[in-house]
């Protein structure tokens, strides 16, 4: 048996506040589940690197740790308190209710930020290392954005995109950017960097303007499209372990 298996009662012992007694109790009410399948016996033995723990429906992960992808829509500020807007935490509170779960509100971090406007996906979590890992400058993680442009789109762009190119107040040209035009106004830019306004920045120099912005997929993380703008979700284990970043050399 791989090193990394081991029994299902012992995981969620050690990451919850759940006892081996509790666990046996759970498993018989089929209130436990990995990978969705409900599970019938608390021997059974797991992979917690790969497999997706639930109690309830809520993830277990080792430590304890919350990982959440949310559907930003547009209006909410990626921050976790402002006077003025509403938060993607405020939002998170609201959705916890009207789920009935308790989320630790306070100890949430917005994993990389989006505008007011933008909309579309925001991870969340309780793990600094994990949001550091993804965010810091010397990490190359890929974020996917849809992009609607009020200007057509040309070609040319496309090659320009790739070069780099010197944002307004900037010294350094921006590292090399994958653009896809689908459309006259319309495309898909994959960026690895994630300097302020970046995207609306790197058209605004060709010109153009931005009128839509939606962030699909930070690294190898996809926004869940069966979440409604608003909703929220725990990571699965996979998720959670996906390579997302290389570090810069
Ligand atoms: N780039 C932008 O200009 N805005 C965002 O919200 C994200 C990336």
């Amino acid at each position: 048996m791989p090193k990394e298996v081991m029994r299902l009662d012992k995981f969620i012992a050690t990451h919850s506040a759940y006892s081996r007694s509790a666990i046996a109790q759970l498993v018989k009410a089929k209130r436990i589940a990995v990978n969705t399948v409900t599970v019938n016996k608390a021997s059974i033995h797991i992979n917690p690197a790969i497999d997706t723990l639930t109690v309830d429906g809520r993830v277990i992960t080792a430590l304890g740790e919350v990982y959440l992808m949310l559907n930003k829509p547009e209006g909410y500020i990626c921050a976790n308190k402002d006077a003025e807007n509403p938060t993607v935490i405020d939002l998170l509170a609201q959705q916890a209710q009207l789920q009935q779960e308790e989320l630790p509100l306070n100890t949430l971090q917005v994993v990389g930020r989006l505008d007011k406007d933008t909309t579309g996906l925001v991870l969340l979590t309780t793990n600094g290392d994990w949001n550091h890992r993804i965010t810091a400058p010397s990490s190359i993680c890929t974020k996917t954005y849809h992009v609607e442009t009020a200007n057509p789109l040309e070609a040319s762009l496309v090659d320009l995109f790739t070069q780099g190119i010197l944002l307004k107040n900037e010294t350094k040209t921006t590292k090399p950017a994958h653009l896809k035009i689908h459309g006259p106004h319309q495309a898909t830019l994959e960026i690895t960097e994630g300097k302020y306004h970046q995207v609306k920045r790197m058209f605004a120099a060709t010109g153009n303007k931005v009128v839509k912005l939606h962030r699909a997929a930070v690294g190898n993380i996809c926004l869940d499209t069966s979440l409604q703008a608003g909703e929220y979700r725990h990571l699965t284990q996979a998720e959670i372990s996906l390579p997302i970043t290389q570090v810069s050399p």
